[in-house]
């Protein structure tokens, strides 16, 4: 038995409005856990608008005094908490392959990735291996370019080893990345 566990999530980083979110694998959302974390400032952007960017989580943590830095860390899913989310943990097997899917309603032109990224090393998550896959988003009706996946839907594959780490529910992420600026 070598199984492991990631909890799947999105994180969204642009300079404007970004708005993404993964569909496939199921992703976290804020719960109960959240406000007493990360304020209900943050808390209630992300239940109003799940693709918010993470640059409005920044905005509104520096003006909640419920913002508490060490136990919302908003580079690691938003600072959205295992706690919330213990039902959406992925069992995955090294090696397994990964079918991804992105919801997004704005265009942005930029760079997405997706890394496995070990949680306990607070407070900047630490990459494991390489990324699993890196793309340039470019267009104005969809996502593609000549080498980018079409509407972000897409397939990742684990690496073989991940080094013992990424055992037990919540020691690792899969985590989705964009950085972009809106398509006019
Ligand atoms: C995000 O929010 C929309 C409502 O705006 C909802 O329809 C959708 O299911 C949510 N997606 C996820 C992955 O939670
Ligand atoms: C993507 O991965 C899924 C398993 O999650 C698999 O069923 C599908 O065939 C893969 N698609 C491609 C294009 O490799």
């Amino acid at each position: 038995m070598n199984f492991k566990l990631f909890l799947l999530t999105a994180a969204v980083v642009v300079p404007s409005l970004g708005h993404g979110i993964i569909t496939t694998p199921p992703v976290r959302a804020p719960g109960p856990a959240s406000p007493a974390a990360c304020g209900s400032a943050i808390t209630n952007i992300l239940k109003a608008d799940n693709q918010s960017g993470i640059e409005s989580l920044y905005g509104a943590s520096g003006s909640d005094p419920d913002f508490k830095a060490a136990s919302c860390n908003l580079v690691l899913c938003k600072g959205l908490k295992l706690e919330d989310n213990l039902a959406n943990v992925q069992p995955y097997h090294p090696g397994q392959e990964i079918n991804i899917k992105v919801w997004t309603r704005i265009p942005h032109k930029g760079w997405a990735s997706v890394a496995v990224m070990d949680t306990r090393t607070s407070p900047v998550p630490l990459i494991i291996c390489e990324p699993l896959i890196s793309f340039e988003t470019d267009s104005a009706t969809g996502f593609s370019t000549a080498s980018a996946p079409v509407d972000m839907h897409f397939n990742v594959t684990l690496p073989g080893s991940l080094g013992g780490r990424c055992t037990e529910p919540g020691n690792c992420v899969l985590q989705w990345t964009w950085f972009g600026r809106v398509v006019h």
